[in-house]
């Protein structure tokens, strides 16, 4: 596709060759502890807002950021195979890097188009780009080159989690609006089996590692969650999955969430079971 003829790009920063990213060391040292958190105010800007009345499921700007800031360099290029409402098109703006973005409901890439457009009405020099595609994920290699893009960073569908009762995700805040992300077959929400979402997922990873330049990461946001009693574990998942696609498994950080959360007490004194959704997985992989 010619509208993404400017890929691949180049670091436009004057750090040393094999630097990982661009951090100062204070930035770096704050990283480098396993469990990350966000105070309340960094989860609820305008962006992060107005995406959550139309979106069920994004990821905070502020995690988005820091995983872009942590992983690549002031230039390079990010490509979010789920991109929902646009946070990471919208982060990657803001940290100066070029993105794009895949996802298959036109409602959501329609509303991150909309949202870019005001962005970059604000930057006259327009000296990134970051371009929103609606398509199915399966399609990537039809847009993106082979080994053109410097951080893979994705939030997948925790396959049929939304269609679970509000209960076992009682986010503080949160409207739930929806319980899938459309009635469109290919939306991996609606894969009636867990072996068909792993087969699709397989499918579009093995797609989207073609398009990342050797060396760089792929990171992905996921969570664990239980389906009739049966605790599925989506980051093992995608740990194996990343493996037999022949990628390192560098770090694993947790994403505390637990501020987020309204609990109660359940299942006392017979069943014991954790919230799962107070913590979620940030997976670092190396190609
Ligand atoms: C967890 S959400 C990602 C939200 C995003 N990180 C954000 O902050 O807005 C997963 C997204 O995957 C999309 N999706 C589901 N199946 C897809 C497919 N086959 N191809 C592309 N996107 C898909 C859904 O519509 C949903 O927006």
């Amino acid at each position: 596709m010619s509208y993404l003829d400017w890929l691949p790009t180049e670091k436009t920063c004057k750090c040393p060759e094999k630097a990982l990213n661009c951090l100062s060391k204070k930035e770096w040292f704050r990283n480098q502890i396993p469990v990350w958190w966000f105070r309340p105010e960094e989860l609820s800007t305008k962006f992060d807002l107005s995406s959550r009345k139309l979106h069920p499921a994004i990821f905070p700007t502020a995690l988005a950021v820091r995983v872009i800031k942590n992983y690549s360099h002031l230039g390079q290029t990010v490509l979010d195979c789920f991109s929902g409402a646009g946070t990471t098109l919208f982060a990657s703006k803001l940290t100066g890097r070029n993105a794009v973005g895949i996802e298959l409901n036109p409602e959501y890439a329609k509303f991150a188009e909309n949202r870019l457009t005001k962005l970059k009405k604000k930057d006259k020099k327009e000296s990134t780009k970051q371009v929103q595609i609606c398509d199915d994920a399966r399609n990537i290699l039809k847009y993106i080159p082979q080994d053109s893009i410097d951080l893979i960073w994705c939030s997948p569908p925790y396959w049929d989690m939304l269609k679970q009762k509000p209960s076992t995700r009682n986010l503080k805040n949160q409207q739930y609006l929806k319980n899938n992300y459309s009635d469109a077959t290919h939306d991996l929400s609606n894969e009636p089996e867990l072996d068909g979402f792993v087969d699709s997922m397989r499918d579009i990873f093995s797609k989207a590692v073609v398009t990342l330049r050797s060396g760089s990461r792929f990171v992905i946001n996921t969570g664990d969650f239980r389906r009739k009693g049966k605790l599925i574990l989506l980051h093992q998942i995608y740990t194996d999955l990343m493996t037999d696609l022949g990628l390192e498994t560098k770090n694993v950080i947790i994403w505390d969430r637990r501020k987020e959360y309204d609990t109660s007490l359940f299942s006392y004194p017979y069943n014991f079971i954790v919230s799962n959704g107070m913590a979620e997985y940030i997976l670092e992989f190396k190609k």
